[in-house]
């Protein structure tokens, strides 16, 4: 909490100090609140770096927000709420249409229609209110992987895991291993602290051996059965085992951070972290690989992914709309996917050479993207947010041994019929 305090309070700073030097210099100013995480937030620096260049009369402030999708969600509504025109355009998660959709501007006012050609047309619905309003611009997908060590399983002599028992078991057997020499090697990483990213590893674990995903398209909840408890029963048996208890209070970078010292041999994380693991020193050989598969079911991706919104409060929203058009362009997002490996959301792009020839992982998982099971956000709109926070704590009780599986699922069936009734 503090920690948020702390942010917007640089933030805030960090706007005024801009507005100042900027009003004196150019005709219109922007400010665009985007995510932090990994290599983004240089690669939209520089993209308003070719844009201020190319357009003088424009100045852009770029301000980050805070790196968990929660924190960055109750941040932009403390600007939403005061009908702020400090922000104009702002980073939206793939779930939050139904919560925002009152505060962001139709795209196709100003222009969007001719910017969406080559788009994925699900992610296009996906930002599509139910009265056809696009209240956000595409940016990138993201979806579920497992990343491996290459190294690893060939020193061990093992396969690539293809179902969650095989990573237990491979885990388990590099992890013994490697601990000879190195106390702090775990066998899997992911992110299980309470919050958004925990929803999305739980609804791998459990689409993963078609448990369902939550609440079905028709509202109605699908927690509690035989496969969601075999999944939840079996990662609690992971807790201290092939994971670190510490899992409990990780966030995607702080998985990363143990993956990245060479200290796991698996990690469940998006895309992003791809480019980023390349830098690792002491990974020699990595691959990433489709999420594991439960014994009913089959390999099943969460959908993430960030798109482009304008505020209802801006005061120069045709040229705050003109600027995310040209973020979401072809151009910044084959930037954006060779700089810091984020899946383009044009389709086109997946057969770039360039783009390919440094993220060889998009050619395959291009259909794992498309088929990228999405959260129970359009369904459950306008009370996602409280849907996932039940999840995420619920499961985080059971992480923490709080709560047997049985009953953390009971008391969540009971608690998404509460929100949804
Ligand atoms: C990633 C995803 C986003 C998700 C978040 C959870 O940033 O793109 O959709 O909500 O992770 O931590």
């Amino acid at each position: 909490m503090k920690k948020a305090i702390i942010t917007f309070l640089i933030l805030t700073l960090a706007i005024f100090a801009g507005n100042n030097r900027i009003q004196a210099d150019y005709e219109t100013e922007l400010t665009i609140a985007v995510g932090e995480v990994g290599a983004e937030y240089d690669t939209v620096v520089a993209a308003a770096e070719q844009y201020m260049a190319e357009n003088p009369e424009i100045y852009i402030e770029v301000i980050d927000s805070p790196a968990e999708s929660g924190e960055r969600l109750s941040y932009f509504l403390t600007h939403f709420e005061r009908e702020s025109p400090e922000v104009d355009i702002y980073q939206i998660d793939v779930i939050w249409p139904g919560i925002l959709e009152e505060h962001l501007v139709d795209l196709y006012d100003y222009g969007a229609e001719e910017h969406l050609e080559g788009h994925f047309d699900f992610i296009i619905d996906n930002n599509t209110t139910p009265e056809g309003e696009l209240i956000a611009m595409p940016w990138f997908i993201d979806a579920g992987m497992l990343y491996y060590r290459v190294d690893l399983l060939e020193k061990y002599e093992l396969d690539v895991p293809e179902t969650w028992s095989e990573l237990e078991e491979k885990a388990r057997i590099i992890m013994e291993g490697e601990r000879e020499n190195n106390p702090d090697f775990e066998g899997f990483v992911w992110q299980g602290a309470p919050y958004e990213g925990l929803t999305t590893n739980v609804l791998e674990w459990f689409t993963s051996n078609d448990g369902g995903n939550f609440v079905s398209k028709d509202r109605e909840v699908t927690v509690l059965n035989d496969n969601n408890l075999y999944m939840l029963e079996k990662v609690i048996g992971w807790m201290g085992d092939i994971t670190p208890l510490a899992v409990t209070g990780f966030i995607e970078e702080d998985s990363r951070a143990v993956w990245h010292e060479g200290n796991a041999a698996f990690m469940r994380n998006w895309p992003y972290a791809y480019g980023m693991t390349e830098e690792s020193e002491a990974i020699e050989d990595f691959g990433v690989t489709r999420i594991p598969a439960g014994p009913e079911g089959k390999s099943s991706s969460a959908l993430g992914g960030w798109h482009l919104g304008v505020s209802q409060y801006s005061e120069n929203p045709e040229e705050a709309a003109e600027f995310a058009f040209f973020l979401a362009s072809a151009e910044i997002q084959k930037m954006r996917a060779i700089q810091a490996s984020l899946p383009p959301t044009i389709e086109e792009l997946y057969g770039d050479e360039e783009i390919l020839a440094e993220n060889p992982l998009f050619e395959e998982f291009l259909h794992i993207f498309e088929t990228a099971v999405p959260r129970p956000s359009a369904q459950t709109a306008p009370y996602y947010e409280a849907v996932s926070e039940a999840i995420f704590s619920g499961i985080h009780l059971a992480l923490t041994g709080e709560r047997d599986a049985l009953t953390a699922l009971e008391n969540l069936e009971i608690e998404l019929e509460e929100i949804l009734q």
